[in-house]
Order: structure tokens, then C-alpha cells, then sequence
């Protein structure tokens, strides 16, 4: 039998979540953003729930080959663009777009073949994240050398925002993009999540919506069901272990939870080797037999343990929801001093993953 944990990816709520950053700025088009293996939940699993896409975009050059020979046909955007002239030739062959952030990636275009297949690009400005992307000074030009290519096809604008996530936290960036591109021709990319949901002045273009895709909140203080959003995985294992505590008994190493009263916990078959945070502390939530419980001590390589008071028959065999739709992951990463973004792209290969299937979709009457 092979060990009881599995993750579930759910299509629908992928496809329900592209919905609603769609329905946000219906007007424009829609990266669905992919890169680390699409938030960790299997590039080639998530394919069929983003037919609605406009493109998908990632980082790693691999996989955006194998999304092309899995059949994507639209566009392809590489979101730090090229890491050497050899993904500037790749680019061309597979017909993706790339980012251009820098002096190097506009040598390599430049020095390139100025034949064959042209490129579309993104070209990068830096709205204050001091990460990738020109600066006020250099942008102008860098769009006038991309715009005089003739290996590019097209020269878009585009930024990330350091602070979408916080109220009016996009403003200063966006009135810096504004005052940087003023005048310049070319689509406009700006959204992230964070934006698509709570910056309408940033939703020209193209979004490029990633964690609301996979049902996580971008914000610290709304979840992820207020927005309306549904979890896309959902991480389960049994309890292999029924134990009883005695007042004064210790649990897991480190001791760290000590019980005050006769009490049953389970011993669960997830641990950090899984995925699971291990600095999570007992108290995070965890669903048993559909009752909420919590976990107790600390998370070890292959089992954590958890309280078993509110759940009087839950045993051997008894599923425990890790994350999902009654334990958001937002919880977990908070309990954990992280983010949902952490632990959907740790999910451990060694975790068995199941696909739970697009159902089909009704047409409007
Ligand atoms: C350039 C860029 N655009 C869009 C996204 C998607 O961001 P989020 O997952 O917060 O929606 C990312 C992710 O970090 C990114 O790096």
C-alpha cells in the first residue's frame, strides 16, 4: 500500500479562479502565470483548466518547450526572459515572448539573427521593487533598440509591483510606470494578483494573475474565500496511530506539547519531508474526520501529531485535511510565520497526486 497522503488538484477551482480574474478586467487579456511548476501543482496538470488563458507565463525555458510539445499553441511569455544568447535562439524556435530587463538581453537579441522567426517582448521597467527591469533613465532607450530590431516583433511595457498586496500600496508605482511610459507605444502588463483584485487602474493589457489562479490570497488580511476563490489543491493523509495521553505525557521531539489531562491523538502520516511546514506550530489547523482539530509538538520528517479530543472516533485510517477547502493554506502559512505561495511550491515529489477532472460546463441558456 503505498503511504496514505495524497494531494488533490482541483481543475474546477483553477478554472473558477481564471473566471474571476478574467471577470475582473474583462477587457483585457490574461496571462495565467505558471513558473515553479505551476505554484507546484504540475505544469501538465493544470493545462486543461487554463484553456481560457490568453498565455501562460514562467521562468523556466524547459518548461515552456514542454508546454509546446503538450500542444499550448498560444502565447508564451517568459517572465525573466532570457538567461543566455542559447534561450534567445530557443525563444525564436518555440515562438515565445520574452522580458527584457536588461543590457544583456537586449546584446543577445541584438547580436542574434535579425532573420527568420521575430520575437514578441516585454520590456521591463523597474517601478521601485529594485529587482529586474530598467530604470527611469535607461527605459526610453531600451524600448527605442528593442522598437529598431528587426528579430522583435512587437515591444510591450510591463512592471511588477513591490507592494500591490497593501492598501494603495501600487499607487507610487503606478504613477512611476505612468510618468516612465508616457508617450511610448505598446501593450501594458502590470497585474499580479494583488492587483488584479484591489488595483483596477493596473489592469490594462494583459494580467498576469498567479497565486488567485491556485486559490490563495495575495492579501495578509482577507482569505482566499472572501475573495471568492477556491483552493485548486487540497493536501490529505491518514492517521496510522491512535494513542492515549497521560497528564504530563510529552508528545514529539522536543517535547514540546505536554498534556494536562487524559487526551487521544493521532499520529499522522505527513511531514516535513512532505511538504508540510515544519515550523508550524502545535495549534495549526488541520481538519479530522470533518471535525476541526489542531496539530501538537512539533512536525517531524515523516508524521505529525494531532489532537483527537473534538474527534472521539476518528482512528486508524481516519483522513486529515492538511490543507484544502476546510483548512485554507493561508492559515497553515500564517501559522507557519510564511506564505501560501511557500508551501504549494514545497509539495514534495514523494507525495501521490490525484487530478480531480474538469466536470463538464453548463452553457448560458
Ligand atoms: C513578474 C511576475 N508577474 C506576475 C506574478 C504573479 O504574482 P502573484 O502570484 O502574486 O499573482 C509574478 C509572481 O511572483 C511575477 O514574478
Amino acid at each position: 500500500m503505498p503511504r496514505p497522503i495524497e494531494a488533490t488538484i482541483v481543475l474546477d477551482a483553477l478554472r473558477s479562479n481564471l473566471a474571476l480574474a478574467r471577470a475582473r478586467a474583462p477587457a483585457a487579456k490574461c496571462w495565467a502565470v505558471v513558473k515553479a511548476n505551476a505554484y507546484g501543482h504540475g505544469l501538465e496538470r493544470v493545462l486543461p483548466a487554463l484553456g481560457q488563458a490568453d498565455g501562460l507565463a514562467l521562468i523556466e525555458f524547459g518548461h515552456a518547450c514542454r508546454l509546446r510539445e503538450l500542444g499550448w499553441q498560444k502565447r508564451i511569455l517568459m517572465l525573466e526572459g532570457a538567461f543566455d544568447a542559447g534561450d534567445t535562439a530557443t525563444a525564436r524556435a518555440y515562438g515565445l515572448d520574452l522580458v527584457v530587463h536588461c543590457e544583456e538581453q537586449l546584446g543577445w537579441l541584438a547580436d542574434g539573427p535579425q532573420d527568420g522567426p521575430s520575437i514578441n517582448t516585454f520590456a521591463k521597467f523597474d517601478s521601485g521593487m529594485n529587482r529586474l527591469g530598467f530604470d527611469y533613465a535607461s527605459l526610453r532607450q531600451a524600448h527605442a533598440r528593442l522598437s529598431a530590431m528587426p528579430a522583435v516583433r512587437s515591444v510591450a511595457l510591463m512592471t511588477h509591483f513591490a507592494n500591490a498586496d497593501l492598501p494603495n500600496g501600487a499607487d507610487e508605482a503606478l504613477e512611476f510606470f505612468a510618468a516612465a511610459t508616457a508617450g511610448l507605444p505598446g501593450e501594458r502588463s502590470l497585474a499580479n494578483s494583488a492587483a488584479v483584485l484591489s488595483v483596477p487602474a493596473a489592469c490594462r493589457d494583459w494580467l498576469r494573475p498567479g497565486i488567485m489562479l491556485y486559490g490563495g490570497s495575495p492579501f495578509g488580511q482577507q482569505s482566499a474565500a472572501d475573495l471568492g476563490l477556491a483552493p485548486a489543491m487540497r493536501l490529505q493523509a491518514r492517521v496510522l496511530a491512535r494513542r492515549t495521553l497521560q497528564p504530563g505525557d510529552a508528545v514529539g521531539y522536543g517535547s514540546l506539547f505536554r498534556a494536562s489531562e487524559p487526551m487521544p491523538i493521532g499520529v499522522v502520516a505527513c511531514g516535513y519531508a512532505d511538504g508540510y511546514p515544519r515550523h508550524a506550530p502545535g495549534g495549526t489547523p488541520v481538519m479530522v474526520d470533518g471535525m476541526p482539530s489542531t496539530t501538537l509538538g512539533r512536525v517531524a520528517m515523516d508524521m505529525m501529531m494531532i489532537d483527537l479530543r473534538q474527534c472521539p472516533g476518528a482512528g486508524v485510517g481516519s483522513v486529515v485535511e492538511l490543507w484544502g477547502e476546510h483548512v485554507p493554506i493561508d492559515a497553515v502559512a500564517q501559522s507557519a510565520g510564511t506564505i501560501g505561495y511557500e508551501l504549494m511550491c514545497a509539495l514534495a515529489p514523494r507525495v501521490a497526486v490525484r487530478v480531480e477532472a474538469l466536470s463538464p460546463q453548463r452553457k448560458a441558456p
